[in-house]
């Protein structure tokens, strides 16, 4: 099944409860959550204030993507002010497998994430424990910015690696993405869609319907 997770870093933030909503009612499953340190990431977003005041706002799923080095300092935080699913950097973890772990031993979904130059080999040893793969299509940091082509490739060799082993993880996309570039996305296997600017920038019910008559293709 395909799922629509609108990133809020485009959001209209002196109006996030009222955009929540509206997503919400679109049709969105996930709200994607994006926290960006200053130092994984040039750019400073938002924290565990903001998700606490909006998970208020809408019972959808909360998919909190950090873009923190060590993250595992924040998980149990994340975990109490509502997060459903934390996704972590491979990047930005010492200790990968162990970040994975005590995000399963708070009971949340867990994610990792891949940079645009990170290969899928560092995936091999952790991967049947990961409910999600984000592969990031722009290098994580600010919204807006063109999807990188060998993105394609790596869905789909992404794909094949998880069908290979039988599992059924997610796999997100997280960048650059638009209605023109979203069926080829979808082609090469990801199942979860972030995008930002392509559903806040303009008429967001709009937007959204027209991301969704695309996921009715498949
Ligand atoms: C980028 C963030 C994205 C961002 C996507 O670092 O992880 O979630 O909001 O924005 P768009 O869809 O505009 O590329
Ligand atoms: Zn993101």
């Amino acid at each position: 099944m395909l799922i629509m997770a609108p990133s809020i870093l485009s959001a209209d933030f002196k109006n996030l409860g009222e955009d929540l909503r509206r997503i919400d009612k679109a049709g969105a499953e996930y709200v994607h959550v994006d926290v960006m340190d200053g130092e994984f990431v040039p750019s400073i977003s938002l924290g565990m204030p903001v998700i606490k005041s909006a998970r208020s706002a809408t019972d959808r799923v909360f998919d909190v993507h950090l873009m923190v080095n060590n993250p595992e300092r924040y998980i149990d935080d994340f975990v109490e002010c509502g997060a459903d699913l934390i996704t972590i950097h491979a990047e930005a973890c010492n200790h990968l497998d162990r970040t994975i772990n005590q995000i399963k031993d708070k009971g949340v979904k867990v994610g990792v994430s891949l940079n645009p130059a990170t290969p899928l080999c560092v995936l091999d040893y952790v991967l049947d424990k990961l409910d999600m793969v984000l592969i990031m299509c722009v290098n994580p940091g600010f919204g807006g910015q063109k999807y990188i082509e060998s993105s394609t490739r790596k869905i789909k060799e992404l794909k094949k690696m998880i069908d290979d082993r039988n599992l059924e993880t997610d796999i997100q996309v997280d960048g650059g993405v638009t209605v023109d570039n979203v069926r080829m996305i979808i082609e090469a296997g990801a199942n979860i869609i972030v995008a930002g600017s392509s559903v806040f920038n303009g008429n967001i019910e709009e937007n959204m319907e027209k991301f969704l008559a695309i996921f009715k293709e498949y």
